[in-house]
C-alpha cells in the first residue's frame, strides 16, 4: 500500500474530520504533515494517542505512523508540502450562515509562505462554506497576500466531504462521490489523483466550478434530511391510522430506485454537528437571494416535532406502566460520543423534569452526559427493574444483547427506531 507518492500533503486542522483525513491520506501512501493550533492535541498525537474516539482511527494512526507527522508550526507544514488541505471550523452565525473567520486566518498565515515558494502549491478547502466563499472571499485574499495568480502559479480547490461521524474512515476511503470545485484543470487533476490513490473503491468524481460545488455540498445534505423528515411526517400520520405502519411503507418506498432505501426511515430525526446547521445555512442562502425556503423550513419543523412525539409516548407509557424509566442511548447517532443537537439528549432532559418519573437510568456505550439521572455502565444495569425501556439511539448493542429477558411481564419497550411492532393484520 505504501507506495511513495510524489506530492506531500499538509492537513491544517486536526479535528473530527481533519485528523481522520490526515490518517486516510497517509494510508493512501502520501507523506502527510498534520497541523493544529492546539498544543495538547498535537502532543497527544505525537505520543500515539488519538485525542478523541472515532471507529478505526487509533488502528489507522498506528499503521500509518511512518507516513504521518504532527506539528503546531504552520510554516513547517506548508514549506515541506505541495498541497494543503484546510479543515478548520466554520461556526454558524446567528443567521445560520457559516463564518469563514478561521479559514481566512489560516489563509492569511499560509499565503505569505506560498509567496516564497518556487513550486506550485495547491490550497484545498475542505471545511463546509457558504456558496460564493471561494470566488469572493478566498481567491482575492490568497492572490493579494501571495502575489501569485490562482490557476497559474498556485491552485485553489473546494473539496467538501460527505462523511458521517461514527464512520468517517470508512466513508472517506469508500465514498459514493468525490466533489471537486476547481480554479483550473491542473488543480482538479491533483485532487482527483489523491482520491484515486487513496480510496478503496471507485467513486464517482464530480468536477465543476466553485459555486456549483459549494451549492452541491449543502443541497446534498439538505436532500438527505428532507428524506428523513418525509419518513417522520409519514410516521406521524400513520400513528393516527389503525393498521398503518410507516416502517413497512418506507421499506417499500425504498425499493423504488427513484427513492432508494437510505434515509427514508422513521425514527427520532436528525441531529449532530452537520445536518441541522447545514439546513440553517441553506435557508439563509436561499433567503439572501429571496428564494423559497419553505421546503427546508418544513424539514426542520418536522424534525423538531420528533422529540415532542417521543416525549408524549413516554409520558403515556408512564401513566400506564409506572415511573421507573430506563433510557438506552444519548448520542445523536450510533458510533459516536457526540451529543451535539442530539434528539435523545433533549428527550432525556425533558422526561427527567417530569414529576411522574420516579427513577431514571441512562446507558450509552460512548456518550456519558451527566444530568438528573443515573448513568449506568451496561444495558443490563440500566434496564433492571424498569417499567419502561426507551431506545433513543439505535446502537447495534441494544439489538444483539439479551437484556429483554431481564424485564418483568409488566414492563414495556418503546423503540423509536425500529417501530415494526404495530399490528398490521
Ligand atoms: N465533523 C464532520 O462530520 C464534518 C463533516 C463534513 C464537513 N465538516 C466540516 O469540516 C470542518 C471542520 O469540522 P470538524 O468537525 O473537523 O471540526 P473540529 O472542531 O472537530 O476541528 C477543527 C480543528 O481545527 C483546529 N483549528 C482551528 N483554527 C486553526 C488554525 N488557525 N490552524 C490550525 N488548526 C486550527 C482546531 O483546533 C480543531 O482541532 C467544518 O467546516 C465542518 O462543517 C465536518
Amino acid at each position: 500500500m505504501y507506495r511513495k507518492k510524489s506530492s506531500n500533503i499538509s492537513v491544517i486542522g486536526l479535528g473530527k474530520l481533519g485528523l481522520c483525513t490526515a490518517a486516510c491520506l497517509a494510508y493512501g501512501g502520501y507523506q502527510v504533515i498534520g497541523m493544529d493550533i492546539r498544543e495538547d492535541h498535537v502532543k497527544k498525537l505525537r505520543q500515539g494517542t488519538p485525542p478523541f474516539f472515532e471507529p478505526n482511527l487509533s488502528e489507522l494512526l498506528l499503521t500509518t505512523e511512518k507516513n504521518l507527522s504532527f506539528t503546531n508550526d504552520v510554516h513547517e507544514a506548508v514549506k515541506k508540502t505541495d498541497i494543503s488541505f484546510i479543515i478548520v471550523p466554520t461556526p454558524s452565525k446567528k443567521n445560520g450562515e457559516f463564518s469563514n473567520k478561521y479559514i481566512k486566518e489560516v489563509l492569511m498565515n499560509i499565503a505569505p509562505l506560498i509567496k516564497e515558494k518556487e513550486s506550485f502549491h495547491l490550497i484545498n478547502i475542505v471545511s463546509t462554506v457558504m456558496p460564493g466563499s471561494c470566488e469572493n472571499d478566498f481567491l482575492p485574499l490568497i492572490e493579494k497576500l501571495s502575489g501569485k495568480k490562482i490557476g497559474v502559479e498556485i491552485g485553489l480547490t473546494y473539496n467538501p466531504e460527505f462523511i458521517a461521524i461514527g464512520s468517517v474512515i470508512n466513508d472517506f476511503l469508500n465514498p459514493d462521490l468525490v466533489l471537486i470545485g476547481e480554479s483550473d484543470e491542473k488543480s482538479g487533476d491533483i485532487v482527483q489523483k489523491i482520491y484515486i490513490d487513496t480510496c478503496q473503491n471507485t467513486p464517482h468524481i464530480a468536477r465543476t466550478n466553485f459555486i456549483n460545488a459549494e451549492i452541491t455540498k449543502l443541497a446534498l445534505n439538505c436532500y438527505c434530511t428532507m428524506k428523513i423528515s418525509f419518513a417522520n411526517n409519514l410516521s406521524a400520520l400513520c400513528d393516527r391510522i389503525d393498521k398503518a405502519n410507516a416502517c413497512t411503507i418506507c421499506n417499500i418506498l425504498g425499493l423504488d430506485s427513484r427513492i432508494g432505501e437510505k434515509y427514508i426511515k422513521p425514527g427520532l430525526g436528525f441531529g449532530g454537528p452537520c445536518f441541522p446547521r447545514d439546513n440553517q445555512a441553506f435557508i439563509s442562502f436561499i433567503e439572501s437571494l429571496e428564494g423559497y425556503s419553505g421546503l427546508q423550513r418544513a424539514v426542520i419543523h418536522i424534525n423538531n416535532d420528533q422529540p415532542k412525539r417521543a416525549i408524549q409516548r413516554i409520558s403515556d407509557a408512564i401513566e400506564e406502566y409506572g415511573g421507573d424509566v430506563a433510557v438506552l442511548g444519548l448520542s445523536y447517532k450510533p458510533g459516536t460520543y457526540l451529543t451535539e443537537q442530539s434528539q435523545a439528549l433533549e428527550i432525556v432532559r425533558t422526561i427527567a423534569d417530569k414529576d411522574e418519573v420516579e427513577k431514571l437510568r441512562v446507558y450509552d456505550p460512548l456518550a456519558k452526559e451527566e444530568g438528573v439521572w443515573q448513568l449506568c455502565s451496561s444495558v443490563e444495569e440500566c434496564v433492571q427493574g424498569a417499567n419502561i425501556v426507551a431506545i433513543l439511539t439505535p446502537w447495534e448493542e441494544f439489538y444483539t444483547s439479551d437484556w429483554r429477558n431481564l424485564l418483568s411481564d409488566k414492563a414495556t419497550v418503546l423503540d423509536f427506531w425500529r417501530q415494526d411492532s404495530k399490528n398490521e393484520s
